[in-house]
């Protein structure tokens, strides 16, 4: 068989797994995309959120909940944003950026020259627009693989047929989920899973608790972003310091293309998200609304949220490591894992580690 009549499936719609999808079907393959949810994005995701959802007039607000802003350094992926510029499906961000405290590395916090990119209208945008010639099958949460006659099957939830067969298959997901899959997977080569696992238990995805907040009219804060560093030597886990429970937090509705609106987003710290992952949704709530009033200085008596949205990402961060090559390949058995834990975190090494894995399949790459 030809390498262009390839069947591949790839498990995951993330940028990672499009990416990887995008490039091979442009070569040829013939791609089928596999992911358990609604739509495609993954990490870089908007909630469009109605309070009257039984009404489809009724006015929504929106929020990058994920992902915030991304930025490009490696040539091939300038070549993409450039790309998607020109669709109109990302644009600049240039938010009046404030940092608390000192960088955790202690590298400079002057953001002078960092150009930072969003989805337009939302951050799903760019992703979108990648699987939109794509076969992508929706809802399809893949709990097992296994081998069927040299071919890949998998086993979807919920579903009694097996979906295949396929000639190679790409895991493009958080670590922690390529591990589970493959423990519930038969018939996987021991070189392939060791290699996989070794990797996945060297970057575990770090978790981040996500609060979105609508307010009726602008706060008066006179700036649209800021990181949050917590003090060096703050001792983190009983730190009640605002600054120790946040990192991230912004004026979501200050992005090019949004909605009319005062949408702010926070991000909780890692450390104080993994001491507080199972608090009930209010508790969290309202610690990190006090931590927010607290920073901001904004007047809780006048400044409420009529509406908010909590999202808990049990895998959010990655370390960012170098690893070379940013992707897993094992060419023997057929399988290849990509994800941004693999290539340095963050969207740009999403992107570069499924548009390299493809690159190396279509080369021939053999590991
Ligand atoms: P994912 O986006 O996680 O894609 C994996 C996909 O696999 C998901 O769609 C998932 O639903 C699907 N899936 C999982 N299990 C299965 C299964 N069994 N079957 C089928 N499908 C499955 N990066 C930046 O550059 N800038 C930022 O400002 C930034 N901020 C962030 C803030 C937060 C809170 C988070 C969570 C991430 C942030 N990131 C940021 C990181 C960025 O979002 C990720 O690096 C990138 O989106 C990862 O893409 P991926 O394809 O590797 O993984
Ligand atoms: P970046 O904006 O982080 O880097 C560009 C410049 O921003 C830096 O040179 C520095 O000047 C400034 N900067 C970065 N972090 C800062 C901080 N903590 N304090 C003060 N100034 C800071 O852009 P890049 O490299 O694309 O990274 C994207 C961002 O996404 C990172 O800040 C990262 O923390 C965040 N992220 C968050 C995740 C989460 O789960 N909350 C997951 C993955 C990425």
């Amino acid at each position: 068989m030809s390498r262009q009549q390839l069947r591949i499936a790839v498990i995951g719609a993330g940028l990672s797994g499009l990416a990887c999808a995008y490039r091979l079907q442009q070569a040829g393959y013939a791609v089928t995309v596999f992911e358990k949810s609604r739509g495609v994005g993954g990490r870089m995701s908007t909630r469009r959120v109605s309070d009257e959802p039984d009404n489809e007039a009724a006015d929504y607000w929106q929020c990058d909940h994920g992902a915030q802003y991304f930025t490009a350094r490696d040539p091939e992926f300038v070549r993409q944003t450039n790309q998607w510029l020109a669709a109109g499906v990302i644009s600049v961000w240039s938010p009046t950026l404030h940092s608390f405290g000192v960088k955790p590395d202690g590298q400079s916090t002057q953001s002078a020259g960092v150009t930072r990119f969003v989805g337009v209208p939302g951050m799903t945008a760019p992703v979108r627009h990648l699987a939109s010639d794509l076969s992508v099958r929706l809802q399809s949460r893949v709990i097992a693989v296994s081998k069927q006659a040299q071919h890949w099957m998998l086993t979807i939830e919920d579903d009694s047929a097996l979906a295949g067969p396929f000639d190679q298959m790409v895991f493009a997901l958080p670590a922690q989920q390529v591990n589970d899959l493959l423990a519930a997977s038969a018939e996987v080569p021991a070189a392939f899973v060791n290699a996989a696992r070794q990797s996945t238990q060297q970057h575990p995805l770090s978790p981040c608790w996500a609060l979105m907040l609508d307010y009726k009219e602008k706060l008066p804060v006179s700036f649209d972003a800021a990181f949050v560093n917590a003090p060096a030597d703050a001792p983190i886990l009983r730190d009640h310091t605002a600054s120790a429970q946040l990192s991230w937090i912004a004026r979501d509705s200050s992005k090019p293309g949004r909605p009319a609106g005062e949408i702010w987003v926070l991000h909780a710290s890692t450390a104080w998200t993994h001491a507080h992952l199972e608090d009930e949704q209010q508790q969290v709530f309202h610690s990190m609304l006090g931590a927010f009033n607290s920073l901001t200085g904004v007047d809780t008596e006048r400044y409420h949220p009529r509406s908010w949205r909590l999202h808990r990402w049990r895998y959010a961060q990655a370390l960012q490591t170098n690893n070379t090559p940013g992707f897993i390949w094992h060419a023997g058995s057929g399988l290849g894992v990509c994800g941004d834990w693999l290539n340095k975190g963050r969207v740009e090494g999403a992107w570069l580690s499924g548009y390299q894995l493809a690159q190396a399949l279509i080369s021939g790459y053999r590991y």
